[in-house]
């Protein structure tokens, strides 16, 4: 008989692969939803998971209150949205990882975790703990939005990283060991293919002197939730101070051309 796997879910093992009881204590209960859903997904997929068609995703498209793209601080997986602490006056980045990066925040720092132990560039590692931290706002195209919201504080190599992360994310590299995710076939359907603006980016990125920074990326992409690793900011403190330029005005009050996006992450509760 084929395992349930709602209810027959190895709580040990899940609550190991979690990083341990205390890690678990300091999730989010958003966090929690979210390691659950992916612990239940990875169960599936060992079971032969029949993957969506492009056509049933889209006609799930006017069955829900929100659309797929939306950024993690609009909206709660269950319940309400909770009351967000007040960032310090001249916030810094690690003032966002710990008070507005919330549900991407565990899945980055793996990545970076991952970058760091099998030796990468500085620059990759930075690239690997911001990659995915705009979808707080927005996940939609989130590797261009995301190059935006950093491109004034980082390199332009890093910023490179980011931004095309996501056009590689669909096709594989054998070479570096990436192979294109279960993951994506659930998000996007069995049958999707990307659209051209993104085949025609991927074609620009793997010809550029730079292709092998966002590949690395990609590399580290998968390894969220790793058995027994809950890498904590500070591991990243150095790296940060000497490749972030952290405007001293704080991120969202330094006049810069995506200082907006940093206020929105702050005071997402503004009407307008
Ligand atoms: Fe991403
Ligand atoms: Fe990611």
């Amino acid at each position: 008989m084929q395992q349930d796997p709602i209810t027959d879910i190895d709580r040990r093992a899940f609550i190991a692969s979690l990083g341990g009881a205390a890690a678990v204590a300091a999730m989010s209960s958003e966090a929690k939803a979210d390691a659950l859903e992916d612990h239940q997904n990875a169960m599936l997929n060992k079971s032969s998971e029949k993957f969506p068609t492009k056509a049933e995703l889209e006609a799930e498209v006017d069955t829900m209150p929100y659309r797929r793209g939306v950024g993690n601080l609009w909206i709660a997986r269950k319940g309400n949205v909770k009351r967000l602490r007040p960032m310090p006056e001249a916030p810094t980045l690690l003032d966002y990882f710990r008070l507005r990066f919330g549900e991407v925040s565990n899945h980055v720092l793996q990545s970076a975790n991952r970058a760091m132990k099998t030796g990468m560039s500085e620059e990759v590692i930075l690239a690997c703990l911001l990659h995915d931290t705009v979808q707080q706002i927005v996940k939609v195209d989130h590797g261009w939005w995301g190059a935006q919201m950093y491109a004034p504080y980082l390199s332009e190599k890093a910023t490179f990283a980011i931004r095309y992360h996501q056009a590689l994310r669909f096709y594989d590299d054998p070479a570096h060991g990436y192979k294109y995710p279960d993951l994506y076939r659930r998000l996007f359907g069995e049958d999707y293919k990307p659209e051209p603006y993104i085949d025609a980016t991927y074609k620009y990125v793997r010809a550029h002197k730079w292709y092998q920074e966002p590949r690395l990326v990609t590399v580290n992409d998968l390894y969220a939730f790793e058995p027994g690793v809950n890498p904590k900011i500070e591991q990243f403190t150095d790296i940060i101070g000497r490749n972030f330029k952290q405007p001293k005005d704080g991120l969202g009050f330094d006049n810069s051309p995506s200082a907006h996006m940093w206020r929105t992450l702050a005071m997402p509760d503004h009407p307008l």
